[in-house]
């Protein structure tokens, strides 16, 4: 991460002000109940780095770019024994999500097959890219940003899925139509990029918290065209507590006593951007439900499935504890963006699933199985998925998450 300059305590006050006038039109929601409907015949994800299934390790090697440091063990030791392009020791949250309702694991979209023979898409494809923002380019270049990963924002994410949908729907069995409605889209992880890389940019909070609507009426408008494509059943995750992660903890060295919160040892202020987010968030995927009344799009509560994590670690196995990562660099937090995860010099916890936080910025396998279980047995979808497809050994398996 770049050097920044911005003070996080002197906005915090003014931020939380705001945060609690945006908060309150929520409490006018109606929160439907319907569940959504099973039996899907593939996945369709967008997103960042917590979503990627291999899209950008595939883009660097096919431009001869240098690989990045999760090309390399030990990511993706724990369940593929080799790296994949995942930001995880094993299956982030997608994957789960697709294995619990019975489909493959979803390809990237730029992907090579295994010995580059033909990708099969017809469980799913991921289009989510690690770095990538929901706003392109040009609006960051405007702020004074350039984004190593500009070419992969949520509109070109977009773009990649139009362009494929021909091809996907002449190898479908059945129609087009048919194909869309049997999907499940997966809208994010999305957001945290926008917010992360500007701020450690030298954004102030205010600024950021400034565009924080124009964020989530981009993510709005890309459901929208979804939709209007034919796509009838979303997941769209809220962004998850951005203060807990090791990467920002250990980036904002000079917060003071107050800025953390006491129950977790999370950044409140950062935290504070994610639920503003995700508020919004809600209120727009409302406002998409009554205008697209056949439609069912639940939200996806990325941010309170986590928050038992951080809150009780120990009580779900994470005896290391929610904050310090299992594989990084040192310090605090074990974390030093300067030496990443799958470095050489760089060691790894012996046991990732006692860690919450796998290389500072992304969740280990073992926090992700809790997560999704929580999205999809738990109460942190909503309204929640219909599961009835789900197999009941997995239902069972599950049935402890609280
Ligand atoms: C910490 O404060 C110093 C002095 O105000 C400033 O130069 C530095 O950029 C700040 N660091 C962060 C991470 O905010
Ligand atoms: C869930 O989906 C299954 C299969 O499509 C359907 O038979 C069932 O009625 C649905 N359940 C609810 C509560 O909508
Ligand atoms: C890829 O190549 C390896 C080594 O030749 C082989 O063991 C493996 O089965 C191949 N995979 C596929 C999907 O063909
Ligand atoms: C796949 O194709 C790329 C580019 O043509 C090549 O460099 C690579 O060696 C191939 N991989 C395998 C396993 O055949
Ligand atoms: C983005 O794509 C454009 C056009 O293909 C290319 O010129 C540019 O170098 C790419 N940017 C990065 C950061 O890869
Ligand atoms: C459609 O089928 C063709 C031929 O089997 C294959 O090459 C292509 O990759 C498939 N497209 C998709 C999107 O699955
Ligand atoms: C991060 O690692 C670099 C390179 O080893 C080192 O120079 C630096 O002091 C480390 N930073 C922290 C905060 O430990």
């Amino acid at each position: 991460m770049a050097s920044s300059s911005s003070s996080s305590s002197s906005h915090y006050f003014t931020f939380k002000h705001t945060f609690i006038f945006h908060i309150l039109p929520l409490i006018f929601l109606t929160i439907p109940t319907q569940p959504a409907i099973g039996c899907y015949t593939s996945i369709l994800g967008f997103g960042d780095s917590l979503t990627d299934t291999g899209n950008y390790l595939h883009y660097s090697i096919s431009n001869s770019l240098t690989l990045p440091n999760y090309a390399y063990l030990p990511y993706g030791e724990t369940y593929f024994q080799r790296p994949t392009g995942r930001c995880c020791d094993g299956r982030p949250i997608i994957d789960y999500i697709a294995q619990n309702l019975g489909l493959g694991l979803a390809p990237p979209y730029l992907g090579n097959g295994e010995n580059n023979s033909s990708v099969n898409f017809e469980e799913g494809v991921n289009f989510a890219v690690v770095g990538a923002s929901t706003m392109n380019a040009a609006f960051y270049r405007e702020m004074g940003i350039e984004n190593q990963y500009e070419n992969f924002s949520l509109g070109v994410q977009l773009g990649w899925f139009k362009e494929m949908l021909p091809s996907l729907c002449a190898n479908a069995s059945s129609d087009c139509n048919k194909l869309l409605e049997s999907s499940l889209v997966l809208m994010g992880t999305i957001g945290g990029n926008d917010y992360d890389h500007t701020l450690t940019a030298g954004i102030s909070l205010e600024e950021v918290e400034s565009f924080v609507p124009v964020v989530v009426n981009t993510i709005a408008s890309t459901i929208n065209e979804l939709i209007e494509l034919g796509v009838v059943t979303l997941m769209v995750p809220g962004i998850i507590p951005l203060g807990c992660t090791a990467a920002n903890l250990a980036y904002y060295t000079n917060s003071t006593a107050e800025d953390y919160d006491p129950k977790t040892g999370c950044l409140t202020w950062l935290n504070k951007l994610s639920e503003y987010h995700n508020e919004l968030l809600q209120i727009e995927l409302n406002r998409i439900r009554q205008l697209h009344p056949h439609t069912t799009i639940s939200y996806a509560d990325y941010y309170n499935a986590a928050m038992p994590l951080y809150l009780s670690p120990a009580k779900f196995g994470f005896t290391e504890g929610a904050l310090t990562a299992c594989c990084g660099g040192g310090g605090p937090y074990n974390y030093n963006s300067s030496v990443s995860c799958g470095s050489p010099t760089v060691t790894s916890c012996d046991d990732p699933s006692l860690y919450v936080n796998w290389d500072g910025l992304h969740y280990t396998e073992a926090a992700a199985k809790w997560i999704s279980e929580g999205l999809l047995f738990g109460p942190y979808t909503i309204p929640p998925l219909n599961t009835s497809c789900v197999s009941v050994a997995v239902t069972a398996e599950s049935s402890n998450y609280d």
